[in-house]
């Protein structure tokens, strides 16, 4: 049994959560220049509003939300009911990363990624499911980070996070495969983005954002549940997870030089 994918863009009606910077405002760009409906939701209106130019007034609503926040999310779904009646595909791109280890670990900016990295995702899955299942059709993909293949350094609440969503996305999977929906789970490696630009070190395989909303959106049109890239970098992350762990500290103290 395979999960389907999506023929083509053109008039699918998508909600991209993180459409403001970096890979969710690359992917809601070329979603718009490829005729999709686009629901463009983030906490910057103005953001939205310019990024909305990209495509024709029909084509886009700028619903400004907080993940954080149920209210916010459910008033949002419904004005896409109101004036959809559904969506096709569910893109949560939305994410923070602080920078947290042992010596600084800080409980409440722990709680705060923990709230907007994976309740976030669960509370959009949440209110879109129901439509999905009763429709058996539909996509719900997220972007997670290859953070949350393994632990790494200065990633003690954005690593979790991230592990949870891969968790997530394959619970969801397993759920969802005879269902008619289908399930995405995004994990990208470094992309150049506001997120990173605060990086003091060098980020191997760095890859643009246009890059990365190509892969997910080429990902998503195959109907792949594991999309990931770059493939350079991730197969490596991906094979240093299944050594044991004497071996990946090794490596990893090694080679991450932070
Ligand atoms: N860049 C990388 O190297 C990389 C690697 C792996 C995974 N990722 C993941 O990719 C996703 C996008 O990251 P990016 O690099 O493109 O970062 P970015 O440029 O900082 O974009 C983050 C987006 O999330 C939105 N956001 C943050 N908190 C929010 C909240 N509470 N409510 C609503 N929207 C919120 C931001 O919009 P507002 O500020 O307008 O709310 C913005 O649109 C994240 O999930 C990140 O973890 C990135």
């Amino acid at each position: 049994m395979k999960q389907s994918g999506i023929d083509h863009f053109s008039g699918k009606r998508v909600w991209v959560i993180g459409a403001s910077s970096g890979i969710g405002e690359a992917c809601a760009k070329t979603l718009l220049l490829k005729g999709a409906k686009v629901a463009l939701s983030s906490r910057r209106a103005e953001r939205l509003n310019e990024i909305a130019l990209t495509g024709t007034i029909e084509q886009s609503l700028v619903i400004p939300i907080d993940v954080t926040d149920d209210a916010q999310l459910q008033d949002g779904y419904k004005t896409i009911l109101n004036a959809w009646h559904g969506i096709d595909l569910l893109l949560f791109v939305s994410g923070v990363y602080t920078p947290l280890r042992a010596a600084y670990f800080d409980f409440k900016i722990a709680e705060k990624t923990i709230d907007a990295n994976l309740l976030g995702p669960m509370r959009a899955v949440a209110l879109v499911m129901p439509e999905m299942l009763k429709a058996h059709s539909g996509h719900i993909a997220i972007v997670g980070s290859v953070a949350g293949y393994s632990g790494l350094p200065k990633a003690l609440a954005y690593g979790p996070s991230k592990a949870a969503i891969i968790n997530f996305c394959e619970n969801l999977y397993y759920d969802l495969l005879p269902t008619g929906v289908s399930v995405h789970m995004i994990s990208p490696g470094f992309v150049a983005t506001e997120a990173t630009a605060k990086n003091d070190f060098e980020m191997p395989a760095l890859i643009s954002a246009e890059e990365a909303a190509s892969e997910i959106l080429t990902g998503i049109q195959k109907g792949e549940f594991d999309i990931h890239f770059p493939k350079r970098f991730t197969r490596f992350l991906k094979f240093l997870r299944i050594l044991p762990y004497p071996i990946y500290f090794w490596i990893v103290r090694r080679f991450v030089k932070i």
